[in-house]
């Protein structure tokens, strides 16, 4: 684990975990919460939300990034993934969501639902070489 102190960590997984208990997740089966911490230290969730047409469904990820843009976050240090039973890690577009807000050193943590098998990143790692729109 990197520098974030445990009672913050904690905190990421305890709101990860309640908002994946509230994912919407009929065609998948597969709930998924995230939580992310912002550059002033504020913590916002969000879960899966699918949809009959599939390719409308929106991952946890997504969803989370959005509260902190709407609540007038502007990065994200850190983002926990909570969900399945073991090796979840961000999908490729929620990869790059990630990036928009994020510099390549934002920690990403996963946890599988039973809150176990802890795995971590950065999201530089995940997604080297990250499309940016440059001038
Ligand atoms: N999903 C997420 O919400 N986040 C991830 O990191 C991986 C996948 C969702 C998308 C879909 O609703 C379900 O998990 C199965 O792919």
């Amino acid at each position: 684990m990197d520098d974030l102190a445990d009672p913050l960590f904690n905190q990421l997984k305890d709101a990860a975990a309640a908002a994946r208990e509230n994912a919407h997740a009929p065609y998948s089966k597969f709930r998924v919460g995230a939580a992310l911490m912002d550059e002033d230290g504020r913590i916002f969730a969000g879960c899966n939300v699918e949809n009959a047409s599939f390719p409308l469904g929106t991952c946890a990820e997504a969803v989370a990034l959005g509260a902190m843009v709407t609540g007038g976050g502007k990065g994200c240090t850190h983002i926990l993934v909570i969900g399945g039973e073991g090796g979840l890690s961000p999908c490729g577009g929620c990869r790059q969501s990630i990036a928009e807000f994020a510099g390549p050193d934002c920690v990403v943590y996963s946890l599988a639902a039973d809150g176990t098998q802890l795995m971590q990143w950065t999201i530089g790692e995940l997604l080297p070489h990250a499309f940016a729109l440059k001038e």
